[in-house]
């Protein structure tokens, strides 16, 4: 027996209308901000991502399905889609657009991540990029339409990490800052605390070990040690979100999974917390486009997991109306009738009438439970001598009652109806 992949899910029927709705929300979310679409292949060169996300992070090292095709070209499975956007920028010259340029997407992207709830090795971002423009008010934009798109499906009591983790100036300072202090500890750090002491220092302050919490705690704050211009950023960001009346707590250890950020990230987390819990995350990150191949080009957006937002939206009982079933099922009894109801059913369909037309040599008796049991309204039921007198009987399956009504005319008697 095969199973889906290992981490990966089916989206069944039955869950297709919280999809469906999620997916409009974005879209119209991004309609009122002038975000366009933009869709990039779900495979890319490896190096996109090798590049853009330094090594020593853990999408790099442990997370991308790395493979090569038949020509030897070494791609990967895309595991984040901020660097593709930004390799689509380039690559479609839209630096000659008016800046900035904003574009959303939404579709798979997937991580070798040991799985639980809410973490899986597929799952489906939707996000948005706004590029060529480092003013504060983007980062204040890109935050808000997140925000909005998340409360507009009414998850409730959401709350906004926040932090500043410096650019090209100022971070290597921290970073020399943070070192000192690891290293002048009297306790030793947990093992993977002392890789990322040499390899990637600002991911120590993100560590879930308790015992490296407490050493978090206590080390300088990366938000005390920005140069002026992140500064002067920083202080503008969280101005024009308390204009907006958007409530947000600095969070000094916020730093992110990817390498790629500068200046602000931000998360957002749901009503229930735990270790999976975000539901959408991101920051500005000034120097990726220069670090793939662009001219220097600032940008900032977001990403959200649709399957960790779906899961939030059940979790706090929101439900989503699933869309109309057909409405008519087409039983038949008899060869001439079998026909018929093939042309009745293209009639039907070409008057936009929703319809499931009965299939093989059930009798009429098991059609019509059939059609109780798909929950349709009307059952249009053609006999031969119903088809030899050009009708059909229109059985309205909650009422128990039936009329005959001209072929001719069914479209109409049914669209009336
Ligand atoms: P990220 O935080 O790695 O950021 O992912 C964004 C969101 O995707 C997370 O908040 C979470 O909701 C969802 N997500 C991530 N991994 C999984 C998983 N294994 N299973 C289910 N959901 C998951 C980024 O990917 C950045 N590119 C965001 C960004 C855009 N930064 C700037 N622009």
């Amino acid at each position: 027996m095969y199973r889906a992949p290992r981490g990966t899910v089916d989206i069944l029927p039955a869950e297709q209308a919280y999809w469906a709705h999620v997916q409009a929300r974005a879209a119209e979310v991004c309609r009122l901000y002038g975000y366009e679409r933009l869709d990039t292949p779900v495979f890319e060169d490896y190096g996109l991502f090798a590049r853009s996300s330094a090594d020593g992070t853990d999408l790099v090292e442990k997370e991308m399905y790395v493979f090569e095709d038949r020509s030897g070209q070494k791609l990967t499975l895309r595991a984040e889609n901020t660097a593709p956007i930004c390799r689509a920028y380039v690559e479609h010259g839209m630096a000659s657009l008016p800046q900035p340029v904003r574009l959303y997407y939404l579709g798979p992207t997937f991580r070798y991540e040991r799985p639980q709830a809410g973490r899986y090795r597929q799952h489906h971002q939707f996000g948005c990029e706004a590029l060529g423009d480092a003013s504060a008010s983007l980062d204040v934009e890109v935050i808000e339409l997140a925000l909005r798109f998340l409360s507009s499906l009414g998850l409730q009591q959401l709350s906004i990490l926040l932090n500043s983790i410096g650019c090209r100036q100022c971070q290597p300072h921290y970073v020399d800052l943070l070192r000192s202090h690891y290293e002048s500890l009297a306790v030793p750090v947990c093992s993977d605390c002392r890789v990322r002491m040499v390899r990637n220092p600002l991911r120590l302050l993100d560590c879930k070990e308790p015992a490296c919490r407490t050493v978090v705690d206590e080390a300088p704050r990366i938000s005390e040690h920005l140069c002026p211009d992140c500064e002067i950023h920083f202080r503008d960001v969280q101005e024009q979100l308390t204009l907006l009346g958007i409530p947000y707590a600095l969070n000094h250890k916020l730093v992110r999974g990817l390498d790629y950020y500068t200046r602000t990230v931000f998360e957002i987390l749901p009503q229930r917390q735990g270790g999976q819990s975000a539901i959408a995350g991101g920051g500005r990150y000034d120097e990726l486009i220069e670090q793939i191949g662009g001219r220097p080009t600032p940008g900032v957006g977001f990403a959200t997991g649709l399957e960790r937002i779906i899961l939030n939206l059940k979790e706090q009982g929101i439900t989503v109306s699933s869309p109309a079933a057909p409405a008519v099922y087409i039983a038949f009894r008899g060869d001439a009738a079998r026909r018929a109801a093939v042309l009745v059913s293209r009639e039907l369909r070409d008057s936009h009438i929703g319809i499931i037309t009965s299939t093989g040599d059930r009798s009429l008796k098991a059609q019509l439970r059939h059609a109780n049991a798909l929950g349709v309204r009307y059952a249009v039921i053609l006999g031969d001598d119903e088809v030899e007198r050009g009708e059909a009987v229109v059985r309205d399956m909650s009422a128990n009652a039936q009329v005959a009504v001209p072929q001719a005319s069914l479209a109409a008697y049914l669209r009336e109806e």
